[in-house]
């Protein structure tokens, strides 16, 4: 297919892009390198510019004849979003909207959206079904969620068609080391741990330890960035065909990628430790904003409907991937 991907040159949106590429999809990325790099990506397949410029948009679309885009471009920071809410609802929920207007406007009707699992918050559902009950914590939560409702009316009322994925917790790097995740600045358990080992850092702050966790610290479902690509292969190629007109049927789905396990802050600090041989300088602090205590993802749908089947299960070799990445790279894409 030839896909249009916003935000491809940043974490889990160039491991995407990359692994359709290898699955032989004609992919165009459009990405603002405000959190992204050049360096993830092929230079021909990369156009620098904003997501928000929707006359360049309409044009790569025409170009390319896009038949299907995969909108990864967001404000992703959870902690940031409490501070800053208007550049979360401006950067994702509205650019979002333009982004669709665009899209029918030039006859695409195919998208695959990166959802969260923040917008389920705070529940009771352990693990989260995708028909849990939705009560964010964060504005960055309420940001995606209302794209969620956005997309959904638009397969109603224009016929688009859409695949929403549901991310929990995106780790991990490519196993030979040559990408990774880089932030700046770097809010990720995983990388700041890996920080703090390798001296780059004082020490990494555990955020809380009065959690109703099985050690008090929170509990996260960490699912390997390659697992979280090849979701995003089968989700392009399950979408539905669009419809037409007014009052379509809804055509799509909404799927969680998870691993249906999960792991505690100090879990994944001793896996460090396995893994390495070495200690990992941390302190216990209080709770950071904006964070739920639980969030573990039901993968059912996903193993059903889509046929998914994650290759890295254990958070050691999650973890193992990205200290390769990060000591073969430790100034990031900058090297
Ligand atoms: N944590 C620490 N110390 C740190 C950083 C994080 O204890 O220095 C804790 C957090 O409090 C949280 C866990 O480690 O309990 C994971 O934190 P991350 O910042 O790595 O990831 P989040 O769970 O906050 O957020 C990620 C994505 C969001 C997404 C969310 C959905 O970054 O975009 O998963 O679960 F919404």
């Amino acid at each position: 297919m030839k896909i249009l991907v916003t935000g491809g040159a940043g974490y889990v949106g160039s491991f995407a892009a990359r692994h359709l590429m290898q699955r032989g999809h004609q992919v165009t990325v459009i990405d603002n390198l405000c959190q992204g790099h050049r360096g993830t990506l092929p230079s021909e397949t990369l156009v620098v510019g904003d997501i928000a410029d929707r006359e360049l948009i309409g044009r790569l679309l025409d170009e390319q004849e896009v038949e299907a885009v995969m909108h990864f471009a967001a404000a992703t920071n959870v902690e940031e979003s409490v501070r800053d809410p208007a550049y979360h609802y401006r950067n994702n929920t509205l650019n979002t909207l333009g982004l669709l207007e665009t899209m029918l406007e030039h006859d695409v009707r195919k998208i695959v959206f990166s959802s969260t699992a923040a917008t389920y918050g705070e529940t009771d559902e352990m693990p989260l079904r995708e028909d849990a009950p939705k009560n964010p914590v964060c504005p960055y939560g309420y940001s995606k969620l209302a794209i969620e409702w956005m997309i959904q009316d638009f397969s109603e009322a224009y016929g688009l068609s859409y695949s929403i994925l549901r991310y929990f917790n995106a780790s991990g790097a490519a196993p030979d080391g040559e990408h990774g995740e880089d932030h700046s600045p770097e809010t990720h358990l995983i990388p700041l741990i890996i920080q703090a080992m390798k001296g780059k850092r004082d020490e990494v702050q555990i955020f809380g330890s009065d959690y109703e966790t099985r050690d008090g610290t929170a509990l996260r479902d960490y699912v390997h960035v390659d697992d979280l690509a090849l979701a995003h292969e089968l989700a392009v190629e399950w979408c539905p065909e669009p419809g037409s007109g007014s009052g379509c049927a809804d055509r799509g789905g909404i799927f969680n990628i998870g691993t249906g396990g999960g792991n505690t802050v100090l879990e994944v600090v001793q896996a460090l430790e396995r893994v390495t041989g070495e200690k990992v300088p941390y302190r216990m602090a209080g709770r950071r904003a904006g964070d739920p205590a639980r969030l573990i993802a039901s993968n059912d749908r996903l193993r059903d409907v889509l046929g998914w089947r994650p290759t890295h299960n254990e958070i050691d070799s999650v973890v193992e991937t990205a200290w390769k990445w990060h000591t073969s790279h430790p100034d990031g894409y900058e090297n």
